[in-house]
């Protein structure tokens, strides 16, 4: 059935909205907070010339093949929409009549659209009427029945009364790049693990240590990142239900990125923790994202991290603090703790999470915050050696 129905989309796929006339689609990753540069920077790596930063995301132009791309290779990010359309309306009639003009046929499938709005200073002000509405008009324009399960999630913002509508390509947020399925104590989210390796300088190229590792995400993002992996290679995503999914491209694409990855590291990933049941989570991470080989997990408290470790370049860390877990004196003797071990090794950067800048100054090394974020609704600082 399945088969069946992926062979029916593709079929619609070829003959009705692909094909190089087609004007690109107006694409838009939101980031968490704070992460817009990064996340450019990354869609420029992916070969995407035309993107432009705006608050709360990137932008950019581009086909089907785009949209694989940006979904499989972009860690920073946690979603890719299409954006449909742009109008003005101020009735609930006008809003379904405009909305049905709007270019459903790629992005709706036998799942009908699952509708999200969101109203402010506009005449429209009720999320679910103006949802339902739209519902409604994406039945109308494909002549199939909207219904909430296996749907394509569309998202509807109206500002001032200017209405824009989107569809998510991406289903399960970005960050989830499916491997993380055990976790350990107060986690860093995939795409955070990320950032906070993108800014710590570290070259990719050189051992790298996360002596408080928990369960793993930064060594495996690290690995993921050193070994060109794509982040969502792992996992599905909502254009593959979609009627325009073209498999034979995302194939091409997925070829594409598959051929610029390393088969293996020539220097390995550091990661310990003084918890065994953090080893035992990143680990299984580990193993389940396909990065094991690539990493040194042990079970090690902070002072003998680096017992096992020749050559690293890096030290990148989300360490326990406050807000969380730990407390007071505790934490910061292990703040300066941590800043002792790099002091002792010469070269050696340093990169930390922390939400505390009085505690994490307890390093007691020179470091500047190269990043504010959110982490689960509290704000935390990426810190680097200055
Ligand atoms: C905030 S968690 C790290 C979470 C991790 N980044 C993740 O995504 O799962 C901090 C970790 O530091 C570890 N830790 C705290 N004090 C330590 C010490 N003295 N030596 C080694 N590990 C320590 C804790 O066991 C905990 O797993």
């Amino acid at each position: 059935m399945e088969r069946a129905r992926a062979t029916r989309a593709a079929r619609r796929a070829r003959t009705c909205y692909t094909g190089a006339s087609v004007k690109p689609f107006s694409l838009f990753a939101p980031c968490a907070p704070g992460l817009e540069p990064l996340l450019l920077a990354e869609l420029e790596e992916l070969g995407v010339r035309n993107a432009e930063a705006l608050p709360g995301g990137v932008a950019w132009a581009g086909h089907h093949g785009a949209i694989y791309r940006a979904n499989l290779g972009l860690g920073l990010a946690t979603q890719v929409r299409v954006r449909l359309g742009r109008f003005r309306a101020s009735k609930l009639p006008e809003l379904r009549r405009k909305a049905r003009q709007l270019p459903w046929g790629p992005w709706v499938g036998e799942g009908g659209v699952d509708v999200r709005a969101v109203c402010k200073r506009s005449k429209l002000h009720h999320g679910g009427a103006v949802a339902e509405r739209v519902a409604q008009a994406a039945a109308e324009a494909v002549g199939e029945v909207p219904i909430a399960e296996g749907a394509t999630r569309v998202l509807v913002r109206i500002v001032e009364n200017e209405v824009e509508v989107s569809v998510d390509t991406s289903g399960e947020p970005l960050h989830r790049r499916g491997y993380r399925l055990a976790t350990a104590k107060a986690p860093l989210r995939e795409d955070l693990a990320r950032a906070l390796l993108r800014v710590s300088g570290w070259d990719a190229e050189s051992p790298l240590v996360d002596p408080m590792m928990g369960a793993g995400t930064i060594a495996i993002e690290a690995a993921l990142l050193a070994r060109r992996l794509p982040p969502g290679g792992r996992r599905r995503f909502a254009f593959e239900d979609t009627p325009g999914f073209d498999a034979p491209r995302y194939a091409k694409v997925r070829a594409e990125l598959e051929a610029k990855t390393r088969p293996a590291l020539p220097f390995p990933i550091h990661g310990s923790d003084r918890d065994a049941g953090a080893l035992e989570a990143a680990r299984a991470n580990a193993e389940r994202a396909g990065v094991l080989a690539d990493l040194r997990l042990r079970e090690a408290s902070l002072s003998d991290a680096f017992a096992e470790v020749d050559g690293a370049t890096a030290l990148v860390t989300n360490p326990p603090w406050g807000a969380r877990i730990g407390d007071g004196d505790a934490l910061r003797d292990l703040y300066a703790s941590l800043g002792e071990l790099v002091r002792a090794r010469e070269g050696l950067r340093l990169a930390f999470a922390c939400g505390d800048p009085d505690l994490a100054r307890a390093v007691g090394l020179p470091i500047r915050s190269a990043l504010m974020t959110d982490a689960g609704g509290t704000k935390v600082r990426f810190f680097v050696g200055a």
